[in-house]
């Protein structure tokens, strides 16, 4: 079989994969959508009666990618935190380059923010902190939040008592992830179905759950349904759908490189209901996700 090559493989490919997935998810239900409304709720007046006198408010975003949601989420935090200071943990260049490109066209709108980049893992990053090196102790954050990045922590459970463990008394980690009823995740187990072993499956909140539970860190947060449109998917010869196909496999250029009998059951399967609905026309993908609080 022709080697499909695995995403992360290539950090920056997949990064614009998935900057087109956000973008198919925009008239359907975008995460920003979600911070614009919820997270204030779920974040903001929590951490404003936790964290009343905090000045600055310290932020640490692990994969934070081209910023939009952070910056969303800035914008929901400023009004009652007026200044606070991001610590960001992005190991792809070209994101953080993305990033400063974002913060400098909202410099309007992100007055009281200043920002720090990290070109680092989550785990490169948290090992550097731990190990304490001449002394210095990890520092401590008001907010640390992950969203859709936790899949590729080498140590799930020892990343979030880490992350806990640097949260200042009161503070707050949300984390956001896949459910469990995800179309990533089906599609991932379809394909090592017909493939064995061919794609790790990515955690869901069900192992963010159990291992926030073994560790005694209580949290709260339900499934979120949205959609992506995806009809592009079922095109030739089209960036959009060759994207969006790549992210729900997790490959780079699976029509082109995943024998025939793999693309035609993984095109097949998202037609199905499990995967996706019709409506008016446009096929719209499921995107089930849970954002999770895990207050200290
Ligand atoms: C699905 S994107 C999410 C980006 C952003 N949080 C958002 O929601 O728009 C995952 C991000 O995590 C970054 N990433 C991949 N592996 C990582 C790791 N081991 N540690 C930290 N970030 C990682 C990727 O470069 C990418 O920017």
């Amino acid at each position: 079989m022709a080697e499909v090559t695995y995403i992360l493989d290539d950090l920056d490919y997949y990064s614009e994969a998935y900057q087109t997935f956000t973008h198919c998810s925009v008239k359907t239900g975008a995460i920003q959508d979600w911070v614009d409304t919820a997270f204030k709720e779920e974040v903001v007046e929590k951490l404003s009666k936790r964290c009343q006198s905090a000045d600055p408010l310290k932020v640490l975003g692990i994969g934070s990618g081209a910023g939009n949601i952070d910056c969303a989420m800035l914008e929901q935090l400023l009004p009652t935190f007026p200044r606070i200071t991001n610590t960001i943990v992005e190991p792809s260049e070209a994101q953080n380059d993305l990033f400063k490109n974002l913060v400098k066209e909202k410099e309007d709108t992100l007055k009281g923010a200043s920002f720090e980049w990290r070109m680092e893992t989550s785990d490169q990053y948290l090992d550097r902190v731990f190990s304490c090196e001449g002394g210095v102790q990890p520092p401590k954050f008001h907010l640390i939040h992950a969203v859709h990045v936790l899949y590729y922590a080498a140590d799930l459970k020892q990343t979030l008592k880490r992350l806990h463990d640097m949260l200042e008394d009161g503070g707050l980690l949300f984390i956001i992830v896949l459910s469990k009823h995800s179309t990533i995740i089906k599609v991932h187990r379809k394909m090592n179905e017909i493939v064995t072993d061919m794609r790790p499956l990515l955690l869901t909140d069900e192992q963010v759950g159990a291992a926030l539970d073994t560790q005694n860190m209580p949290y709260s947060g339900e499934q979120v349904t949205r959609y992506i449109q995806g009809t592009s998917i079922f095109g030739e010869g089209c960036q959009e759908g060759d994207h969006l196909l790549d992210f729900l496999t997790h490959s780079k250029n699976f029509r082109k490189m995943a024998p025939d009998n793999l693309r035609e059951s993984v095109l097949k399967y998202l037609r199905d209901p499990e995967c996706s609905i019709e409506k008016d026309g446009e096929v719209l993908v499921f995107r089930h996700w849970v954002p999770m609080s895990v207050p200290k």
